[in-house]
């Protein structure tokens, strides 16, 4: 896809037979009124919204033929008054119009900031995932943007952007990718073949290599498939670095639940279980494109969960290699149990900050609906996710890593089980406490755990529901611009 020109600029470009030019309606109490623009355009002016059945709603959407060319309405309800609604309005506005080849919006738009998050909005929805239609060519033929605004907008924000959509569509693309075409091996080598960047290096550890470095999390989650387990480890380390960033995800690619085999609907979406693996990886890669001063590691723990001969079989004990033993009661408890390896390695590098990601718990979903990621971790580092995720518009929840569930991970053989049967308490905040045993602690002497948090995206990262606002359905990309703001903070913090 070649990528779309963005203008921010005060002068209107002339209409063109391939232009949309959008404008905004709104809400005055119940009365849709035409904003902005709009309202003193005579093709526009003269129009009965109510009769043409035209929504001032938020998002809202509705297209006439004006004069020669076609204008394009956008709902904005109340108004456009943070950068998150902004991102909501670019979203809907790229969905609505992306076969358009260039787009020119004429609406309020009160800030630089508010300018910049609608582009992103815009450039987000612009996604389509239609590599196994046989009609073949996407809708999306959008070219050029042209925001028609007072408040400017700099290239280094406009490169920003381009690098972070482009990030978020690598992601979907490798999470929508079925589990046939995308095996551990397979999504491996597509993240190897993308690192081809300035102070980026990739490992790709095999069953051997995770054998010799005692990986027993990934390759007992593995040995059941025919198609065996990988580490990935992406070091970003540019020479002004004053800080590291590790980052553990989930990759499994596909997980039917081992020898504890899902049900049929349950295991529907479950090729969207190495969202984190992938996510992690491009939000590395496009701190390494963005040439933050700040050195990241990350780890994709890859491995296809599947039953057979050779399935790890429950109540089967593992032993990782910081010594701790599991019994594994719940072979579809298995993200647990490779995020373990990869917080084990993160660890022993003793980063600044550790972040895991993961499609851990459907929990997440009985506890915080569709659009929410579950967020634990010790409080320095919850409080840095919450200020990115903030700035970056993604919907994160603070959940508490309530201590008396741990009594739930107690094992009669063993240190810990992974789960236990039959007691659906706290089912994501259980998953914090496991991962939390494998985090290490800060020096040999003390008893600080390293600053870590979990995210467990469970939902958001896949909507299966109607798109809106700037998310599109399947793969959402959740959490990749969160990531990066993250990085981005941590550089502007070791300035001072
Ligand atoms: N991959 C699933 C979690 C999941 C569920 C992701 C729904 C996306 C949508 C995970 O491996 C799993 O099966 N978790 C179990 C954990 C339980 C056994 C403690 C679950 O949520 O039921
Ligand atoms: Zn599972
Ligand atoms: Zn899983």
């Amino acid at each position: 896809m070649t990528p779309i020109s963005y203008k921010v600029s005060n002068v209107s470009p002339k209409a063109t037979s391939d232009l949309i030019s959008v404008y905004a309606v709104g809400l005055d109490g119940k009365e849709t009124q035409l904003q902005g623009a709009a309202s003193k355009l005579a093709g526009l002016k003269s129009l009965n919204l109510k009769a043409l059945a035209i929504s001032g709603a938020f998002e809202a959407t509705s297209r006439l033929n004006v004069g020669n060319g076609v204008v394009g309405l956008i709902g904005i309800g109340e108004g456009i008054t943070n950068h998150s609604k902004a991102r909501e309005i670019g979203g809907a506005i790229g969905r609505a119009f992306k076969d358009a080849k260039s787009l020119t919006i004429d609406i309020p738009i009160a800030s630089s900031e508010i300018a910049l998050a609608l582009l992103e909005g815009l450039a987000i929805a612009q996604y389509e995932f239609t590599k196994y239609k046989s009609s073949g060519s996407k809708t999306a033929t959008l070219k050029s943007v042209h925001l028609v605004s007072s408040k400017s907008v700099s290239k280094t924000e406009l490169d920003r952007l381009r690098i972070l959509s482009e990030a978020l569509n690598a992601t979907r693309d490798l999470v929508n990718t079925p589990g046939n075409d995308l095996y551990p091996a397979k999504l491996a080598e597509i993240v190897k073949s993308q690192s081809k960047i300035p102070g980026v290096t990739v490992e790709i550890w095999d069953e051997k290599k995770l054998a010799k470095e005692k990986c027993i999390g990934i390759l007992s989650v593995g040995q059941g498939s025919a198609r065996g387990p990988r580490l990935v480890k992406i070091t970003y380390s540019p020479s002004r670095a004053k800080s590291h960033l590790a980052l553990v995800g989930k990759g499994i690619t596909f997980d039917t639940g081992g020898i504890s085999l899902k049900p049929p609907l349950g295991i529907l979406g479950m090729k969207y279980d190495m969202a984190g693996a992938a996510t992690i990886a491009q939000a590395t890669l496009a701190i390494a494109r963005l040439g933050l001063p700040i050195k990241v590691t990350a780890f994709m723990c890859i491995a296809e969960n599947m039953p057979s001969g050779s399935a790890t079989r429950p109540t089967d004990v593992i032993t990782f290699r910081n010594g701790k033993t599991v019994e594994v009661i719940n072979t579809d408890a298995e993200g647990r149990l490779v995020m373990a390896d990869g917080l084990i390695l993160a660890s022993e590098l003793k980063p600044d900050l550790i972040i895991d990601l993961a499609t851990l718990t459907g929990g997440a979903r009985v506890a915080l609906g569709n659009r929410y990621t579950g967020l634990m971790g010790e409080d320095k580092a919850v409080a840095a996710i919450e200020k990115a995720a903030s700035a970056a518009g993604e919907l994160v929840w603070h959940m508490p890593l309530a201590e008396e569930l741990l009594d739930l991970l107690k094992s009669d053989v063993a240190d810990f089980v992974n789960s236990r049967l039959g007691n659906p308490a706290g089912s994501m905040l259980v998953g914090g406490l496991f991962l939390r045993e494998f985090v290490g602690l800060a020096s040999a002497k003390g008893k600080d755990r390293l600053n870590w948090a979990h995210l467990d995206f469970a939902t958001a990262a896949n909507n299966d529901l109607a798109p809106y606002g700037y998310t599109v359905k399947g793969a959402t990309g959740s959490m990749v611009r969160t990531l990066v703001t993250v990085a981005e903070q941590m550089t502007a913090k070791q300035k001072k």
